[in-house]
């Protein structure tokens, strides 16, 4: 048998942990924000569950006028758009810098989509 096979195959589905820890770059994003369901907002929402939610929808967050009007919807690529230069994507939100590596991106959107 194939042993080189095997380890990928090992590899590929063994880590669920990879989903709830956070990557080395949301370090950038967590002075703001939290991510375990149900905890307190810090300066920015919680973002449990965010992908796929509209924007600006957590309850009880004094959200900006800006990102309330937007009416945009968290899919990954509206997502990515954001974090990439928030103040472009949406002029007047709050939150005042984002992440221009797109790599780092991807790692991050990856794992709010796994915080559920
Ligand atoms: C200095 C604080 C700060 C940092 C750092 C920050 N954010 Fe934010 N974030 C905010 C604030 C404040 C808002 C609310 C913006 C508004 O109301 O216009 C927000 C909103 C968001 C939203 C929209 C949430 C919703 O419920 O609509 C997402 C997604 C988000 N941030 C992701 C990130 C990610 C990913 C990073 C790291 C790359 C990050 N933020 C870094 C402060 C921050």
């Amino acid at each position: 048998m194939c042993l080189g096979a095997a380890t990928a195959f090992i590899v590929t589905t063994a880590p669920t942990a990879a989903q709830t820890a956070p990557p080395p770059a949301f370090a950038a994003c967590k002075a703001c924000h939290t991510v375990q369901k149900g905890a307190k907002s810090g300066v920015g929402p919680n973002l449990n569950g965010v992908v796929g939610r509209p924007a600006a929808s957590l309850p009880g967050f004094n959200y900006s006028a800006a990102l309330k009007a937007s009416k945009l919807r968290w899919d990954p690529a509206t997502l990515d758009q954001f974090i990439a230069a928030p103040t472009k994507k949406v002029p007047g939100t709050r939150m005042p810098i984002g992440m221009a590596d797109p790599a780092k991106r991807a790692a991050i959107i990856a794992y709010l989509k796994g915080a559920q």
